[in-house]
């Protein structure tokens, strides 16, 4: 009994978790959106988009579960999706992988960064992150019981600090590389990727990269696939997934390929952890990688730049200048003119103000420089996110 109680108190939950999970905390996105639903606010923190996926995958799921679709797969994914997979990282990415063997189907792209991680490194070993970074990355690492290295991107235009990354380098086992970012929504392009090529080639780093955003591209950034770079190729995981291509964050479909050593070894865990990704969802999303045209990822580039391209304009309007996205669905605002000593104080101002959520700043970076910041996802249908902008702009004309 006493133990009962003493897991429902914080006192308790520091008494019986582990050390590996010691570092967790709860996100300051899970308190917005908290507090955005007592406030019957519009929410723009979560990365969770609402926008309605594809028409025919919804109609593949029940034919696939008629057929008999419903058992384990194998640890690496059905093969028509391994085979789907292979196809569109052909025509797609550029990169030519082996269906059988190069290729893990994963429980989101999260599951296929966390059994990486722990397939691939050893406790105590140091692993790069770019600031900003995504918090799954940071969180996923230090419960692997790695050493993280943060090195942030150059304030002014969010380049790569070559320096930096030069001297974390040293003695690390790798980088991770997200590529388009959240939150940054930087694209890195040729010369980056080259130079980072380089950089993991001399220090004999893995790569490991996140590329969910793929095809959220504005301004005719193009996607480049890290390891389609000859110093990439055999040290890179390349992981990617559905959740934000089709709206099926729910679904749980991503994958990652990878030099054949390294897709097993990761693959074994794969096993372990998950067994394997949900079959008859595996199916309705190789029928519809299959099935879909270029058109479909065409679209979706142009109508999030049309998102992107309004939201910011709010944005300005209202004073928090945007600094404008090249890629994923999120912009990084600046909230200095609200004169609040925290983004933490911003972001809730701006949800009890003006009714919209966003993210504190600092939940992306390790120092201050996300102070000045909250992130707003425009990730959504165009009817939520009118709402938003509406009252982002009632808020802005009554003199915030
Ligand atoms: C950079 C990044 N990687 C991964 C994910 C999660 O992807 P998945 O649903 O495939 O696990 C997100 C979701 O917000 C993300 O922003």
């Amino acid at each position: 009994m006493a133990i009962k109680a003493e897991r429902t108190d914080r006192t308790g939950l520091e008494r019986v978790r582990s050390d590996r999970v010691a570092s967790l905390v709860q996100s300051d996105i899970r308190a917005m959106t908290q507090r955005c639903l007592e406030l019957d606010g519009v929410n723009l923190g979560q990365g969770i988009c609402d926008t309605p996926p594809p028409e025919l995958l919804a109609g593949a799921v029940a034919p696939a579960i008629e057929r008999g679709d419903n058992r384990y797969t194998r640890y690496d994914g059905i093969g028509r999706l391994r085979h789907a997979l292979a196809d569109r990282l052909q025509r797609h990415n550029g990169l030519d992988v082996d269906p059988d063997g190069e290729i893990v189907v994963t429980i989101g792209s999260t599951g296929a960064f966390a059994t990486t991680v722990m397939a691939l490194c050893n406790p105590g070993d140091a692993i790069i992150l770019i600031e900003p970074y995504y918090g799954y990355h940071l969180n996923t690492a230090r419960v692997a019981g790695l050493e993280t290295r943060l090195v942030g991107l150059r304030p002014d235009d969010f380049s790569l600090d070559m320096a930096a990354l030069e001297e974390a380098a040293k003695g690390a086992r790798a980088l991770v590389l997200n590529t388009p970012g959240n939150p940054s929504g930087r694209v890195f392009n040729r010369r980056e990727l080259e130079q980072l090529g380089e950089l993991c080639q001399r220090h004999d780093l893995l790569c490991i990269t996140d590329e969910i955003y793929e095809y959220f591209l504005f301004d005719g950034h193009r996607h480049i696939s890290p390891a389609t770079l000859p110093s990439l190729r055999d040290r890179t995981v390349t992981i990617s997934g559905y959740s934000k291509t089709y709206s099926i964050t729910g679904w749980r479909i991503g994958f990652l390929t990878a030099p054949r050593d390294m897709a097993q070894a990761i693959g074994l865990v794969n096993d372990l952890f998950y067994v394997c990704a949900p079959s008859p969802l595996q199916a309705a999303v190789a029928e519809t990688i299959k099935a879909l045209g270029d058109d479909y990822y065409q679209g979706l580039a142009h109508g999030f730049q049309l998102k992107r391209d309004d939201f910011c304009g709010v944005l300005n309007d209202i004073g928090l200048t945007p600094r404008i996205p090249e890629g994923a669905y999120y912009v990084l605002a600046d909230v200095t003119p609200l004169g609040k000593s925290s983004s933490q104080a911003a972001a809730m101002e701006i949800l009890e103000q003006a009714g919209v959520a966003s993210v504190p700043g600092s939940a992306f970076f390790s120092g201050d420089e996300g102070e000045s910041v909250v992130r707003f996802c425009f990730g959504k249908s165009d009817q939520t996110l009118h709402a938003a902008q509406e009252r982002l702009l009632r808020w802005g004309r009554a003199g915030a």
